[in-house]
């Protein structure tokens, strides 16, 4: 049993509270290489923030969950090593079984999301329980999930999406006893949020996508004031990286994201969790894309995986600026 407090990681129970205090989101970013990492740590460090590290499911299929657990124990130390010691959360992203929560507790995370969103409700609240009842004995953050999101991606698909009911949250964090509660009010995974019909279009032929549903928002934290809520599939999906990928040999069509706009109203409110992978993951394409075409004799790693990093760290840093509110929150 690895305790993450001897790493040097938080659980997200102080920051969460300081957030929804404080009118601002933490960000949770996904990683699941290196420069991925490397990225994320300094751009909270250089804007002040607190950061939840996010793994998946697909990243531990990937990366090997032991090898990106021991890269979290090292971005504490690179952290302070930049000259600042922000704090860390490491989180299991999207857990689907009480398996998975536990070896993650066991080795190190110090927060956990058991996603039993599309089980019949009884299912969810009777394997969030078992999962908070396991985690708080050490200490771990739980986070449960309410409705479901729409979107495809490697290891989290739905086909419908549904939103969350408000009458059921008080009851679901009551007999559950999570720490924070992510909830669907129309975002959804992946770089295609929307179908191009559910959207109209802005002068520029640009998709603007529906609104999300900030009455069902203000309707939970009616019934449950206070209680950290938090936001999936929260990427805006960038058109300048769009436009970049497409006019570098790439063909994403129809991308379109949640308005920056929208986030920030959202950040204000009891979301105090926001979790980006999509942007990075398009911020990262343009760039090696980029590379590839105007330097087609370019063959060391080193020279597209940074400027990657590079752009990566920009989006990150504005993300903590001016969207989620979150620097200098460290
Ligand atoms: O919510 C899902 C995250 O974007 C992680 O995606 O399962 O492809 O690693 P992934
Ligand atoms: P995006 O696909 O919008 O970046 O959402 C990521 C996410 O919710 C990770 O859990
Ligand atoms: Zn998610």
């Amino acid at each position: 049993m690895v305790s993450y407090k001897d790493l040097g990681l938080v659980n997200s129970r102080e920051l969460f509270a300081k957030a929804i205090e404080g009118g601002y989101a933490i960000p949770a970013f996904n990683f699941n290489n290196m420069e991925q990492m490397q990225a994320i740590i300094q751009a909270c460090v250089e804007t002040a923030s607190p950061v939840i590290l996010q793994v998946s499911a697909g990243a531990r299929k990937y990366a090997n969950q032991t090898l990106l657990r021991y890269m979290a124990q090292g971005a504490v130390e690179y952290a302070r090593e930049l000259g600042r010691a922000i704090p860390i959360v490491l989180h299991l992203d999207h857990g689907n079984s009480f398996e998975l929560c536990k070896s993650c507790i066991e080795t190190g995370f110090s927060s956990v999301m058991i996603d039993g969103s599309s089980l019949p409700y009884d299912e969810n609240v009777a394997l969030t329980r078992q999962v908070v009842d396991y985690a708080h004995r050490y200490d771990v953050t739980v986070e449960g999930e309410l409705g479901v999101l729409a979107g495809v991606e490697d290891e989290v698909a739905a086909e419908e999406s549904h939103y969350t009911r408000p009458e059921d949250v008080e009851d679901f964090v009551k007999k559950t006893g999570v720490d924070s509660l992510a909830i669907s009010i129309g975002t959804s995974h992946g770089a295609n949020k929307f179908r191009p019909e559910q959207c109209t279009r802005g002068a520029d032929g640009v998709l603007v996508p529906p609104p999300l549903r900030f009455d069902i928002l203000e309707e939970i934290e009616k019934r449950i004031p206070g209680f950290p809520i938090v936001l999936h599939g929260s990427s805006s999906v960038p058109q300048e990286y769009v436009r970049i990928i497409n006019t570098h040999g790439g063909a994403l069509k129809d991308a379109v994201g949640i308005p920056e706009e929208q986030l920030r109203r959202a950040a204000k409110s009891a979301v105090c969790k926001i979790n980006i992978d999509s942007d990075g993951r398009l911020a990262m394409t343009a760039a090696v894309r980029k590379v590839f075409v105007d330097q087609p004799a370019e063959f060391d790693p080193r020279k597209y995986l940074g400027p990657a990093r590079d752009e990566l760290k920009k989006l990150y840093m504005h993300k903590c600026r001016e969207v989620l509110g979150s620097a200098g929150k460290a």
